[in-house]
């Protein structure tokens, strides 16, 4: 990484902690687990066995690759494949590298603001699958539909997957839904990853595993903190307390001040004060059913086409029309 990008990214992580910190109602947003360590912890947690979401969606691509690729190219002389949060591929090179096997007209057009991520990603593809056509696209999201609907003639496909739509609490991920929806052409699609409410034991496993890997992710965040922002965080005046409500489908985590203290973020020159049990909101982790799925769908004026399910039922690949 060179200079100039650490210290864009160490800025905004100023600026989010600060921001987070003084609202009435405290909360750090997600993205910043991700350093060195968390990314460590993360792939942790993915391997461990109460998560069980890590290899649903790879079962299901594997299973129905045909049958999506028979509902998205099915009237049409080709599509092109836009896929959001691109990440490493590793899931989505089980469904091109079948789309191009069966000589599908088609190009991959992964969207992420890393640009170091799609380098990555382009030069994994160039080795797995040499005959793909690939552009990546370095914008975010909205902006980058927007630019490609000035020069398509052929329908899109959005792909975001990976439950990412979870991660947003349910009237933002009406929004983002609907956003997208409005960007679209009668006849493109939305391919999105939804996890499904199942039982809530074992979604709260999933989130507080007996090892304590997840804890440790979660106060993980604070260290962060204290080397970041030179901030005297005492992890052990914390805790990590996770909670799942069958009701709204929704898991959320926090971090809990267990008394009454002064926390200095010297780096910033913010003072913060914690009431005894006085929580940060970190996490939103939601879970859906056939009906929230339909509802988003229909709200946004989609039509919910098909539900691709693994073998348990855990996790849903749903494909939405406009
Ligand atoms: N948000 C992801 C998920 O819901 C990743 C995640 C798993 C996570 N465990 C977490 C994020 C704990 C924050 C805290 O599966």
């Amino acid at each position: 990484m060179t200079t100039n990008t650490t210290e864009k990214i160490s800025f905004s992580v100023a600026e989010a902690v600060k921001e987070g910190l003084t609202k009435k109602e405290k909360s750090l947003p997600s993205w910043l687990f991700y350093d060195a360590e968390g990314d460590r912890l993360f792939q942790e947690i993915m391997n461990m066995p109460e998560y069980y979401l890590t290899n649903c969606e790879f079962d299901i691509f594997q299973k129905y690759k045909q049958e999506i690729l028979s509902i998205i190219s099915s009237g049409t002389d080709g599509f092109n494949l836009i896929e959001f949060g691109a990440g490493d591929g590793l899931k989505t090179e089980i469904l091109l590298k079948h789309f191009v096997e069966q000589s599908a007209t088609f190009n991959y057009k992964p969207v992420d603001i890393s640009e170091n991520v799609l380098n990555l990603l382009q030069e994994r593809m160039k080795k797995s699958i040499p005959d793909l056509d690939i552009e990546p696209i370095n914008k975010e999201y909205f902006s980058a539909l927007d630019s490609l609907n000035e020069a398509r003639k052929n329908p899109m496909v959005v792909l975001f997957m990976g439950g990412n739509i979870g991660n947003f609490l349910l009237e933002d991920a009406q929004s983002f839904v609907n956003e997208i929806a409005n960007k679209l052409r009668t006849g493109d699609r939305i391919i999105m990853g939804f996890d499904m409410k199942k039982d809530p034991e074992m979604i709260r496993s999933a989130y507080n595993d007996a090892q304590g890997i997840t804890r440790q992710f979660n106060m993980n965040l604070l260290k962060r903190l204290n080397n970041k922002l030179d901030a005297d965080f005492n992890l052990d005046e914390f805790k990590h307390y996770p909670s799942y409500d069958p009701q709204t489908g929704t898991t959320k985590s926090f971090l809990i001040s267990k008394k009454q203290q002064t926390v200095q973020l010297k780096a910033i020159d913010t003072t913060i004060n914690f009431k005894a049990w006085e929580h940060i909101h970190v996490e939103v982790s939601q879970k859906f059913d056939e009906d929230l799925i339909e509802n988003m769908a229909t709200e946004a004026g989609l039509t919910v086409e098909k539900y691709f399910y693994d073998d348990k039922n855990y996790f849903a690949d749903v494909v939405m029309r406009k």
